[in-house]
């Protein structure tokens, strides 16, 4: 009698657990949860899969735009899931909080003003060489390009170079060879298995099934591969004769290593390789992107590249007189950048954080513990609630208030955050902020630059992101500017 009971009792209770999940455990979603009184769709607030398929389709920015503006600035997107498109979300949920989520792990190393002054020759060594390139391909007669080039491959050579050799002292040779360094190649595809990953890590019950899976079904190997490359960049710079006797981050933080004032080393080894894997990864991609959604813009709203190309050759008289801080001269280049980090935010995450124990009063409204916090950057950007016209492009809307139309006096600037907010946010925006500056003002002063074809006119529309954005070649031509002899 108590081995059939046995017997049966396994089955049962797995029957069990299952009519729980599936009706039970949404019902409780539903009317008993504490997020149960927030606006948003039933599904989502029923089931995570509803979020996670959204996830995995690389579209969840233009969908959370669109809930948003259904539901309004705060909506749960998932049972335990809030996202936020208030303008204090930014304060409120990466701002000081009462128990934080830690500092930046590199710790500001290397990225003082300083440290900028030191690596200028170098940012300047790769940016002479980016323009040189276009300016063969621009004057090129070869019939397989007649000065088209794909510029998301062009400003991946570049910015990828630039951080290898300020990261580790030696560029990875991308623009010498005009192709991606392997170790780049990872990176690409590791974004594009990053929503599958996702999903494994969502829903494998322990972390060892999900290192296993992960790994039966490849999605490990990208990752696995970067991890090498630093390890062995890292490993190679460190065993010079004098490691601390270049001007890189890797110089930066091993004299933070041995020069602690209290005379303990500060920063291990195993931290420098991974703090440089997260340079790598975070300071190449995001500044590319960035440079990329720009140039689309600029080529797609002529009246805004011919007053911005206007401006910079006004104010140069020679390309040698545009450095890394007379290019920040520049009023109207701010501008927009501003407004192409608005339109086309180069993050596309939604960078979670958890409301800490005890709860807390988000933009207004008391959020239990263990909640995950969202901001969706496309959906806060493109809010009608944040900004006039939020779909257009108007670098104007920057400018001081003399030169900006009365229509944008309520934008909420606040909610313009490219390199997010508080304790953890962008450690490299000023760098990026230099080397967009001094690229973008290089290439107008040369050239006058348009799509090749009509295709470019989605590129934006067509990009999928999950940690980030997975952009298709955009093809623009470069016309060379022409000036009268002085
Ligand atoms: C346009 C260019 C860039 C954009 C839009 C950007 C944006 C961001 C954002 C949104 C974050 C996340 C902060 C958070 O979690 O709240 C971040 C983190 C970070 N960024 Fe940037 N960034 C850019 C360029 C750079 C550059 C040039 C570097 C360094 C060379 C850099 C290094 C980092 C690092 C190390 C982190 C920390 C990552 C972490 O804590 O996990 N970024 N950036």
């Amino acid at each position: 009698m108590d081995n059939i009971s046995n017997s049966l009792s396994l089955p049962v209770v797995m029957i069990a657990l299952i009519i729980c999940l599936l009706i039970f455990h949404p019902l409780y979603n539903l009317y008993l949860h504490p997020l149960r009184h927030y606006p948003g769709p039933r599904l989502h607030a029923a089931f995570h899969f509803s979020y996670a398929l959204t996830y995995l389709s690389g579209r969840s920015n233009a969908v959370m735009h669109n809930l948003h503006e259904r539901y309004g600035p705060i909506l749960r997107v998932a049972p335990n899931i809030l996202s936020y498109t208030d303008s204090d979300a930014y304060r409120d949920i990466r701002g000081h909080r009462k128990q934080g989520t830690g500092q930046n792990p590199t710790d500001q190393t290397g990225f003082s003003a300083k440290s900028m002054q030191e690596q200028e020759p170098v940012i300047r060594q790769h940016v002479d060489l980016f323009i040189s390139k276009l300016k063969d391909i621009a004057t090129s007669q070869h019939e397989d390009n007649l000065g088209t080039l794909d510029i998301v491959s062009w400003f991946n050579f570049v910015i990828f170079d630039l951080i290898g050799a300020l990261s580790f002292g030696e560029s990875l040779g991308c623009l010498e060879h005009s192709r991606l360094h392997p170790w780049v190649q990872a990176v690409f595809d590791a974004t594009n298995m990053y929503g599958k990953r996702m999903m494994v890590k969502w829903y494998s019950p322990s972390s060892i099934l999900t290192a296993w899976i992960g790994w039966i079904i490849g999605l490990s190997a990208p990752h696995s591969k970067q991890q090498d490359f630093a390890a062995r960049k890292v490993e190679k710079r460190l065993a010079m004769e004098d490691p601390a006797s270049r001007m890189d981050f890797v110089d930066a933080m091993y004299r933070a290593e041995f020069e602690g004032e209290d005379g303990l080393k500060k920063v291990l080894r195993e931290e420098i390789v991974f703090n440089m894997r997260l340079i790598m990864l975070a300071g190449s991609e995001s500044t590319a992107t960035a440079l990329t959604g720009t140039v689309f813009l600029l080529a797609t709203h002529g009246d805004v590249q011919r007053r911005l190309a206007g401006d910079v050759r006004g104010l140069f008289e020679r390309e040698g007189e545009i450095d890394i801080w007379s290019a920040q001269r520049v009023k109207y280049l701010g501008a927009v950048l501003s407004e192409a980090m608005r339109v086309l935010p180069p993050a596309s995450l939604s960078m979670p954080r958890f409301c800490q124990e005890g709860g807390d009063v988000i933009c207004g409204r008391w959020v239990p513990a263990g909640v995950t916090l969202e901001i969706w950057p496309m959906a806060v950007t493109h809010s009608s609630r944040n900004f006039a016209k939020p779909d257009e492009f108007i670098p104007e809307r920057w400018m001081d208030d003399g030169e900006r139309d009365p229509i944008f006096e309520n934008d909420k600037a606040e909610a313009l955050k490219p390199f997010s907010y508080g304790p953890r946010d962008c450690i490299g925006k000023s760098l990026a902020n230099v080397e967009m500056r001094l690229i973008l003002a290089r290439m107008l002063w040369n050239f006058d630059i348009s799509l090749a074809d009509e295709k470019g006119k989605t590129w934006a529309k067509d990009m999928l992101g999950w940690n980030l954005w997975l952009k298709y070649p955009l093809n623009v031509v470069l016309t060379p500017v022409r000036r009268g002899k002085k």
